[in-house]
């Protein structure tokens, strides 16, 4: 049974400062849960183990890629991508019947690692998927997030015409799948003041579809990244909704890195990589002498805003920051903890949380976004596992609903 108490009782018990819990907790290491007076308490174990990774004290968990039995639910995704989503529905023993992606980089990337999938490459746009109408319990898609026109304010289906939201709309009604999914960057709920969600949940409800959303945070699903993706789920039939529950620690760069293999990777430029040597681990340009946080930052240096992704280097005790479609972006730099270069594609796998015999087709930069614009397997993975809970008509033990949970902020639907 975990122990869980306010802050300082916590602080006392691991003879730690208050504040160094609450900057663990704003950095997204630990999470602060309620008691029945609404009171933020702290499990004792979970701040444990981050004291003991500081320490060097603790076990290592490795290396990972999360795996169930096989199941007959059938799942079609749309926006594949390089298949961070569908290899974690797979491993969560869901059945892929159909896979659809416009790029040919990643769609070969697909066709490569799972030869038995049927992956049409092309733009949804063109695929009619009405032969499928009955033959699958779910419809995913991570579809690029577009704002709408409001052409009258209805606010519905037509509103949404012309966007890839629409295409996946359009896909969930031609095949009435009990289950939709979609999933989007945390963004999405603030889009347009809340509306461009809110459209959506509309469009999916006018279908008959009961929706719930949630943002889940990947470091606390066996994912070394600190990554936010919003859920949104829709279902036809009154199967009650679970999205996976926070656990109670998370995996360090160090632990996932030990032992990875070897890849290609990009480079710094020279001067560069001069620069970046002098930031510490976990550090940032702040890290820098004045003179050298002055050239690299140029005229960044003088306007306000802490910029704390520049000149970045991660840190080993940590999960990573959030990857992007680039491993050396000035405004997100992820430079590796100890060498002064960018991530190789391995690290970048690992990270994601795909199996190191997982190939990436097309160029280095091509992978690197590839592999930055997917949902890491793992996350993916317990999605995977919670829908196959609703499917089975699992109790709920394992999983938590919309409002259970550390919830992040929730937006007011209109
Ligand atoms: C965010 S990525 C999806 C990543 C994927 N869910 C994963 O976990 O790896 C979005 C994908 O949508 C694809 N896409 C964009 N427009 C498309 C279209 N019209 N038809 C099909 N796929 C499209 C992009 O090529 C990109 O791979």
């Amino acid at each position: 049974m975990t122990d869980y108490h306010t802050v300082g009782q916590v602080a006392d018990i691991l003879n730690l400062s208050v504040d160094t819990i609450r900057r663990w907790e704003k950095k997204g290491l630990i999470k602060a849960n309620r008691d029945t007076n609404n009171n933020r308490i702290f499990s004792v174990d979970e701040v444990r183990r981050v004291q003991a990774k500081y320490q060097g004290t603790s076990e290592s968990r490795g290396f990972y890629v999360l795996k169930s039995p096989p199941t007959d639910y059938r799942v079609l995704e749309l926006f594949a991508g390089a298949g961070g989503m569908a290899l974690g529905f797979a491993n969560a023993g869901l059945k892929t019947v159909l896979l659809n992606e416009i790029d040919k980089h990643a769609s070969e990337t697909l066709r490569r690692n799972r030869p038995d999938w049927h992956v049409i490459e092309s733009s949804v746009a063109d695929l009619d998927f009405t032969q499928y109408r009955g033959q699958v319990d779910i419809v995913s898609g991570g579809f690029p997030c577009q704002a709408f026109s409001y052409a009258g304010h209805s606010r519905g289906f037509e509103d949404t015409r012309g966007t890839l939201f629409f295409e996946f709309a359009r896909c969930v009604q031609e095949v009435r799948p009990r289950i939709a999914l979609g999933e989007n960057v945390r963004g999405l709920l603030r889009h347009d003041k809340g509306r461009t969600l809110s459209t959506m949940v509309r469009v999916l409800e006018d279908m008959g579809y009961r929706v719930q959303y949630k943002v889940l945070r990947a470091q606390f699903h066996d994912v070394p990244q600190k990554r936010e993706r919003l859920i949104i789920i829709g279902v036809r039939d009154d199967m009650p909704i679970y999205f996976p529950k926070e656990r109670d620690y998370f995996l360090s760069l160090r632990e996932v890195l030990e032992d990875v293999p070897e890849s290609k990777g990009a480079e710094y430029p020279k001067r560069k990589r001069e620069i970046m040597a002098h930031v510490p681990a976990g550090g940032y340009w702040r890290d820098l002498p004045e003179d050298l946080a002055k050239e690299y930052m140029k005229k960044s240096y003088y306007l306000g805003g802490g910029k704390t992704g520049m000149a970045r280097r991660l840190s080993w005790d940590e999960p990573s920051l959030t990857l992007t479609c680039s491993p050396a972006q000035k405004q997100t730099e992820r430079c590796h903890p100890s060498e002064t270069r960018p991530l190789t594609v391995r690290e970048y796998a690992r990270i994601q949380t795909f199996p190191d015999e997982w190939e990436f087709a097309g160029s280095v930069p091509n992978q690197y976004k590839q592999i930055g614009n997917a949902v890491p397997v793992n996350l993916a993975y317990h999605v995977g596992r919670s829908l196959v809970a609703m499917l089975d008509g699992a109790d709920s033990s394992e999983f938590v609903t919309q409002d259970e949970d550390t919830q992040p902020e929730q937006l007011q639907l209109f």
